[in-house]
């Protein structure tokens, strides 16, 4: 098959969170089951060109494309994903992504995917590569598939490509207003008559996506049957409950040349499920470099997160003081809201020999952060997939979670099994998204730390799993099959 895969972001090249790290390893794994794969990305000025090699293409050189009334010279370069032969496209229009950041709050966020989406379509008809399926992911590449069909529906190039719509969170939906379409020079029956991109008065690219792309899937099982409730699909419920024929589950995989403790250069230690003992070395290793005490009796606790809502940093402040109380060190990596930054920067600076943290993005130590640390902390309030507590399973290091979506899939709770007769756990997990609970897993999970031997059978259960994308990988090419028969 011949697939494009297009993202707003894409490890390693830009990442603010697991859409990078899908988009940076299931193409490589797609191709790797014998599939050609190009993917595309908008060439943001927050990278080292040399250092990945980027080429100009000078065979498309200019590309004139037309948003919001003004004709912009759209050009591309290109590169492989290292360690693949997979290409990779970079839209390039600087006047849109030259930045210094992937998001922003800027008046015309929906021209940036717009120039983004209408781009691809546009280097596709230059290089005439016709594919079978073009495969979109989230918001910013939501009206692609509309655009595809009806902006060039008179390219008979495309009349044999479906469209795949994979959505990573659904609380980014890119709501704009009205204007978003006649940017996007998308028929303005779309807004008003179908209905199919209009939401509470706007443009809505995701609902766009819903209602335009041949086939649409989620990055875990729970989460798509979460999807359909109102409490988790943020007013997309009964939309894709129209679509549910057409809508799918897939959990992610990880990278397992990226993140294994076996050979991970971002480690000082490597280790094994068979000799777990790099572990301990990288544990006083991250201590001494964060000037915490070392003592291994000490659990000591990890988070690596985006610091939103959605993370459950709201039932961490409701019993913060209690987490503080418990016998244990933290250590916390991660960015975002200000509130929640305050409130870490508050519990370092009130316990500086138990508590150390670093506010903003930092790829090596959140790999020494799943290697050196004995639990990770994931209490998220939803969450779609979730992919630092499959890392953690692999660094064993033991995920204690809320069990939702894709938290669910992927952490088996060491008491339920233990209640079944079975000795299959591989973390902790809790349901009712309050402080309380939170705290009372995390308890239990210190507790447990202490029993050695137990404490190693957790670890290695979660060691000995599988999360690779080659499963996974073979789902999606099924789903590909499926949307490929939508339009035979
Ligand atoms: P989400 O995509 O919702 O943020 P995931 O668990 O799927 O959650 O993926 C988050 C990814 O981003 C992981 O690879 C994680 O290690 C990384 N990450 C998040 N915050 C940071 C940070 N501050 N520094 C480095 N990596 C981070
Ligand atoms: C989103 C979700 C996260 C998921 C990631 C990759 O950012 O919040 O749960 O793992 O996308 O699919």
């Amino acid at each position: 098959m011949k697939i494009v895969f297009a993202a707003s972001e894409v490890f390693p090249y830009a990442k603010t969170g697991g859409l990078a790290d899908v988009a940076g390893s299931l193409p490589v794994e797609l191709s790797n089951l014998g599939h050609e794969v190009k993917v595309f990305m908008p060439k943001y000025n927050i990278f080292g060109e040399a250092e990945f090699g980027l080429r100009y293409n000078w065979n498309i050189g200019a590309i004139p494309i037309r948003v919001n009334n003004t004709v912009h010279s759209v050009h591309v370069h290109t590169t492989v994903i290292p360690g693949s032969n997979v290409e990779i496209y970079f839209v390039d229009c600087p006047y849109y992504f030259h930045r210094f950041r992937v998001y922003t709050n800027d008046h015309d966020e929906d021209e940036r995917f717009i120039i983004f989406s209408k781009g691809i379509i546009e280097i596709l008809q230059r290089i005439q590569w016709a594919p079978d399926i073009i495969h979109c992911n989230d918001w910013q590449t939501g009206l692609l598939p509309l655009m595809l069909r009806d902006n060039y529906g008179w390219d008979r190039m495309f009349d044999k490509t479906s469209t795949v719509f994979t959505i990573h969170n659904i609380s980014y939906q890119g709501k704009f207003s009205k204007a978003a379409f006649h940017k996007a020079e998308i028929d303005h029956k779309h807004f008003l008559s179908s209905g199919i991109g209009e939401y509470d008065g706007g443009v809505n690219f995701l609902k766009t996506a819903i209602f335009s792309s041949d086939v649409i899937n989620t990055v875990s099982e729970t989460y798509a049957e979460e999807l359909l409730l109102p409490e988790f699909g943020c007013g997309m419920e009964s939309y894709l409950a129209e679509r549910k024929d057409d809508f799918f589950g897939i959990l992610n995989g990880i990278d397992y040349n990226i993140w294994n403790p076996g050979t991970d250069p971002h480690i000082p230690y490597h280790f094994s499920k068979d000799d777990l003992s790099g572990k301990i070395k990288n544990k006083k290793f991250l201590l001494e470099h964060l000037h915490l005490p070392f003592d291994e009796n000490v659990p000591l606790i990890g988070i690596v997160s985006r610091m939103v809502p959605q993370k459950g940093f709201d039932i961490i402040g409701d019993v913060i003081h209690q987490l503080m109380e418990l016998p244990a060190q933290w250590v916390i990596l991660g960015g975002g809201m200000r509130k929640y930054e305050e409130m870490i920067q508050q519990i370092e600076n009130n316990n500086p020999h138990k508590v150390a943290i670093y506010i903003g993005f930092n790829n090596e130590l959140s790999h020494l952060i799943e290697a050196g640390t004995d639990i990770f902390l994931m209490p998220s309030h939803f969450e779609p997939c979730g992919l630092n507590q499959i890392y953690s399973l692999r660094y064993g290091t033991v995920p204690v979670v809320r069990k939702t979506g894709g938290l669910a899939d992927t952490v088996q709770d060491w008491n339920e099994t233990l209640a079944e007769g079975k000795e299959t756990g591989t973390g902790y997990s809790f349901n009712d998204y309050t402080g309380k609970a939170l705290l009372q897993s995390l308890q239990q999970a210190i507790n447990d730390f202490k029993k050695k031997d137990m404490w190693k059978k957790i670890q290695i259960n979660g060691m000995s799993k599988d999360y690779s994308w080659r499963c996974s990988a073979e789902k999606y090419v099924e789903l590909y099959k499926h949307a490929l028969q939508k339009i035979i």
